[in-house]
């Protein structure tokens, strides 16, 4: 398949790029900063583009079968985080342009504003609220999907990431906002990014979570 991948740069993308060169798709790698990406390939091409801009986007978005986005915006205290859902609407402007249907991309556990009540006390009283901007942007742009009709979008919902490299473990899924265990609690808190690559994708090669948000985790 021919692949633009947005954020490809990030730790998560890297992992996604070198995934879906070694399973044989053609990736173009839509950056600001082209020296960043360490991957070559000859089913590699790197340009430059706005994310903000639709038009920026679609010249690189003609001819993909999918756009895949692995993008991330620092957390703020004291603003708005704006870029999820500022770069999704680009994004989906410029994928009506260049008629491209299906889109991946993700964000995180516990987007919407009450679904942390029974995350670990750290997690709950910590985390969420250091990155509670980045979230409700997520959960924004989550919103924005869900009203987008004529798109055939996914978004995966993983929980915390480390630098991991895809391994072979099962994937529990969830339609929600974590995954939970048998008692309803959630079912762990972090997986690899080169396993978030790997879920992202085998959809792929299947219509699983069509216009559907999915909560990850590894077994
Ligand atoms: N950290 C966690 O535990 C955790 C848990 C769940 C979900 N997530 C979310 O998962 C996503 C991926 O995380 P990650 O750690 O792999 O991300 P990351 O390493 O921070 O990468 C972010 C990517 O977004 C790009 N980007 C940001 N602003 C941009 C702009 N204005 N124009 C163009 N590109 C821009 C970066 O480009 P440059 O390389 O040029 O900066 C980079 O490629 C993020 O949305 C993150 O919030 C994180």
């Amino acid at each position: 398949m021919k692949i633009a991948v947005l954020g490809a740069t990030g730790q998560t993308g890297q992992h996604l790029v070198s995934q879906a060169l070694q399973q044989g798709h053609i990736v173009t790698a839509v950056v600001r900063n082209p020296a960043k990406l360490t991957v070559q390939h000859d089913n590699l091409k790197v340009v430059e583009a706005n994310i903000f801009s639709a038009d920026s986007l679609k010249v690189h978005f003609k001819g993909q079968d999918v756009i895949m986005s692995c993008l991330g915006f620092p957390t703020s205290f004291f603003s708005a985080v704006t870029g999820y859902t500022l770069s999704m609407n680009a994004m989906i402007n410029a994928m009506r342009e260049a008629r491209v249907n299906r889109v991946i991309t993700m964000t995180s556990w516990y987007t919407e504003p009450n679904s942390g009540t029974q995350s670990p006390y750290l997690i709950r009283f910590l985390l969420l609220p250091m990155i509670r901007s980045v979230l409700n942007n997520m959960y924004e742009m989550e919103a924005f999907l869900q009203k987008t009709e004529d798109i055939s979008w996914t978004v995966v919902r993983p929980p915390g990431l480390k630098n991991l490299p895809a391994s072979a473990q099962e994937f529990l899924t969830h339609e929600g906002y974590f995954v939970p265990d048998s008692s309803g609690q959630p079912a762990g808190g972090v997986v690899g990014r080169g396993d978030v690559a790997r879920f992202m994708l085998s959809l792929l090669n299947s219509n699983a979570w069509v216009k559907q948000a999915v909560a990850i985790i590894t077994k």
